[in-house]
């Protein structure tokens, strides 16, 4: 697997909440004109490569899904009990906020990045604050034993063989380094994803498959823990976590509307719905009673993941 690849071109930012420069859900979303890394094409997880190197609105709207995360990747930051002098890998660090939170806390120690997406990259090299890895951490090959802990923001979900990639990240763990990451419970128990769901079930089926490589893989707390002690982790601990997230991050419902139109599921209103517009005017109906002052504010359900190499 290839070290870093060269720079590559940083995607245009938007301004916040602007989306693609459209607030028009039904305007075309321009897709990536960056290709996946070369060295992840013919890797086990190259749909997913594709997939994020093709995910746009993750740098578009970079400040909103910062905002909309910092609280739930919060717990598992500080569940690391992050001391001066660590190295500390990030897996599926994105565009870079953990990544950076998390070397602030341990420099002059140093933090890695690793991320499948070239387009998520570009913009975590350009904030700078660590070194990043374009890699799958399924079967990039670590230095053994060469980090202190292993953190992840919902970066851990997609993997084609959870074994093999937490075996993977395991083996690059000092024997007692510490994991910790935070992964989504099941859709249901996430307003977030429920409510809009549920509002748009007529044109299009927004249901989750909750095993296989998505957001919701790891939503099984008893799988969780199985995958994680047949990948030689020990001390597994599965917690639960809730708390009100702010859809888009802080805004109003014009916020939250322009996060859900950049999503998968407004792609999903564009490709697949009879009535497009419908569709979208039912998703704004229904995120109506969430409005609060600070932004559309639904309730959130995460496993805060922890276990010792
Ligand atoms: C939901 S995003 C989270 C990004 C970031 N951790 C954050 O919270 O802002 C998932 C990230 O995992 C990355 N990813 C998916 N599969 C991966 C793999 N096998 N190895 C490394 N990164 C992966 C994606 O490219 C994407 O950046």
């Amino acid at each position: 697997m290839p070290r870093a690849q060269a720079e590559r071109a940083v995607p245009q930012k938007t301004p916040r909440g602007t989306h693609s420069g459209s607030s028009d859900p039904l305007a075309p979303r321009t897709r990536s004109a960056v290709a996946y890394a070369p060295g992840v094409t013919d890797a086990p997880n190259a749909a997913q490569a594709e997939y994020w190197n093709a995910a746009r609105h993750w740098v578009e709207d970079i400040a909103g899904h910062d905002d909309m995360l910092e609280p739930l990747g919060r717990p598992a930051i500080d569940a690391l009990s992050l001391e001066p002098g660590q190295r500390i890998l990030d897996i599926g660090c994105g565009t870079g906020a953990t990544t950076r939170a998390i070397a602030s806390a341990v420099a002059p120690g140093e933090v890695v990045g690793v991320d499948v997406s070239g387009l998520m990259l570009g913009v975590a090299r350009e904030r700078g604050g660590a070194e990043f890895i374009e890699a799958d951490a399924q079967t990039y090959a670590f230095d053994p034993a060469s980090f202190d802990g292993a953190f992840s923001r919902f970066g851990v979900m997609f993997f084609s063989d959870p074994v093999a990639a937490f075996a993977n990240v395991r083996r690059a763990l000092r024997p007692g380094g510490r994991l910790a990451f935070v992964c989504w419970q099941s859709t249901s128990s996430n307003e977030w994803w429920s409510v809009p769901a549920a509002a748009i079930a007529r044109w299009v089926d927004a249901s989750a498959p909750d095993e296989g490589p998505g957001p919701f893989a790891l939503a099984d707390a008893d799988r969780v823990r199985g995958i994680l002690t047949d990948a030689g982790f020990h001390d597994v601990s599965v917690r639960d976590e809730r708390r009100p997230v702010l859809l888009g991050g802080h805004g109003d419902i014009e916020t939250a509307m322009g996060y859900l139109a950049a999503s998968r599921f407004g792609k999903q209103i564009r490709e697949e719905a009879s009535d497009p517009r419908a569709a979208f005017a039912a998703a704004r109906e229904a995120l109506a009673p969430y409005v609060t002052p600070d932004g559309v504010s639904m309730t959130a359900a995460v496993w805060l993941v922890t276990a010792r190499a």
